[in-house]
């Protein structure tokens, strides 16, 4: 079960943050010239579908996680207890876990209201100052979110050695 869980765990991992590394350095760029005009549908129907995904993901890394601490030997009860978080193994993951409630903080705020907003903007009113705003401070919630995923990545690998 533990090789599993870290498995499929691993799977999520890729998915979510290779999706948005791909975003990030291939996206982006590949429609700021010939795909331009076509950005904001664009952007609606890839970032839709991604951030769906997404969505069901995020619970199944939570619960692949714990899957994985089960295996790993550690006790529900153990989990629970307050001497846990206290070992240097708890106060990374803890730190892992915070991480990833900001996360989903900022891929709420992200991907419910700014993204489509700014998206709807990019056809209904390319060009404005609103739009650029709302573009601007689109991407870099989707900018900061990604250095969030590396935090999570760093304290992931740091809390298995
Ligand atoms: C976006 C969120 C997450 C990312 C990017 C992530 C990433 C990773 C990665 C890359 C590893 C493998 C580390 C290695 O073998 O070097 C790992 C392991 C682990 N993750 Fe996550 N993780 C995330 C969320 C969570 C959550 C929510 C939990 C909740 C408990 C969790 C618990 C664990 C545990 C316990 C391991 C160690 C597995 C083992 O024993 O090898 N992770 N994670």
């Amino acid at each position: 079960m533990y090789t599993w869980a870290v498995f499929l765990h691993l799977i999520f991992v890729t998915f979510w943050l290779g999706g948005m590394l791909f975003t990030v350095a291939v996206l982006v760029p590949a429609t700021r010239k010939k795909l331009a005009p076509q950005k904001g549908l664009l952007f609606t129907e890839l970032g839709t579908r991604f951030s769906r995904l997404s969505w069901i993901i995020f619970p199944l890394l939570l619960l692949t996680g714990f899957a994985a601490l089960i295996g790993r030997g550690f006790s529900a009860e153990t989990i629970f207890s307050a001497n846990f978080w206290n070992t240097l193994y708890g106060g990374r993951l803890m730190g892992k876990l915070y991480l990833f409630g900001l996360m989903l903080i900022l891929s709420g705020i992200h991907d419910f209201w700014l993204g489509p907003k700014a998206a709807r903007l990019m056809d209904v009113e390319p060009g404005t100052q609103k739009t650029q705003r709302y573009r601007k401070v689109t991407s870099w919630v989707g900018r900061i979110n990604l250095l969030i995923g590396l935090g999570i990545l760093y304290f992931a690998v740091t809390l298995v050695r």
